[in-house]
């Protein structure tokens, strides 16, 4: 069964048409890459596929049933979204990591943040370090950390490489295979970095707001 369903879903700010009839379905498990100009409406697209923005036309499922029909907030646990200027936030790396578990009163499960730093290059010893001693990479890299530390089961990703350096860019994409890989998370990738392009399994092309590239 496809996760996610997408029928001719349009989004009008005022007079403006920033997306039209899209169509998309995205089964569990796959790896999408969103492509297209600046202002075609991606992020746009992903953000109502977030339930961070509801669309103002069309049909949007999720695991069978309209996104209208779910708790926001259940749902935003459920389909996580990243974008590009991460915001950590306490002292420690371990202060980030442990959020997620802290507001559903869970408790902090180390081996699991320990092995997700790992996929990043990161050691067991930096969950003590301060985030204001981290670079901007690696700042990056726990804050996407953070957001799948409880498994989503859709990652959204808006452009999380952009600025990155190499060795940061292919930190965070040895991260999101295994995310994908290993664990089965869905992912749903904006780029613009044709190297991305090229390798994606799924691509999907936007422009003004429509669908014009890729398989639906
Ligand atoms: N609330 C809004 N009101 C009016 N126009 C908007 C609104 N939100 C977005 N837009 C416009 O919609 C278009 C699509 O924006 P969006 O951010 O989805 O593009 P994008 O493909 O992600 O671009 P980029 O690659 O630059 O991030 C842009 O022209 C943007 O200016
Ligand atoms: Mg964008």
């Amino acid at each position: 069964m496809s996760l996610l369903e997408l029928k001719g879903v349009g989004y009008q700010a005022g007079e403006t048409t920033i997306l039209e009839d899209v169509d998309l379905t995205i089964n569990a498990g796959e790896w999408v890459t969103i492509a297209g100009p600046s202002g075609s409406g991606k992020s746009t697209l992903v953000r109502i596929i977030a339930s961070l923005l509801s669309r103002t036309s069309g049909e949007l499922n999720f695991a069978g049933k309209s996104i209208d029909t779910y708790d926001p907030i259940a749902y935003r646990r459920r389909v996580s979204y990243s974008f590009q200027q991460p915001t950590l936030f306490g002292e420690t790396v371990r202060d980030n990591l442990s959020f997620p578990y802290q507001i559903r009163q869970r408790s902090f499960d180390e081996q699991r943040a320990v092995a997700a730093l790992d996929y990043v290059g990161l050691a067991a010893s930096d969950l003590d370090k301060a985030v204001i001693d981290l670079s901007g990479g690696q700042r990056q890299r726990v804050a996407l950390l953070r957001n799948v530390m409880i498994y989503p089961e859709v990652l959204i990703l808006d452009e999380v490489t952009a600025g990155l350096d190499a060795e940061n860019k292919a930190f965070v994409w040895s991260m999101i295979r295994h995310f994908n890989g290993d664990d089965g998370i869905t992912i749903i990738a904006i780029t613009h970095d044709q190297s991305e392009i090229d390798v994606a399994t799924r691509l999907v092309t936007l422009t003004d707001g429509r669908i014009t590239g890729g398989t639906r």
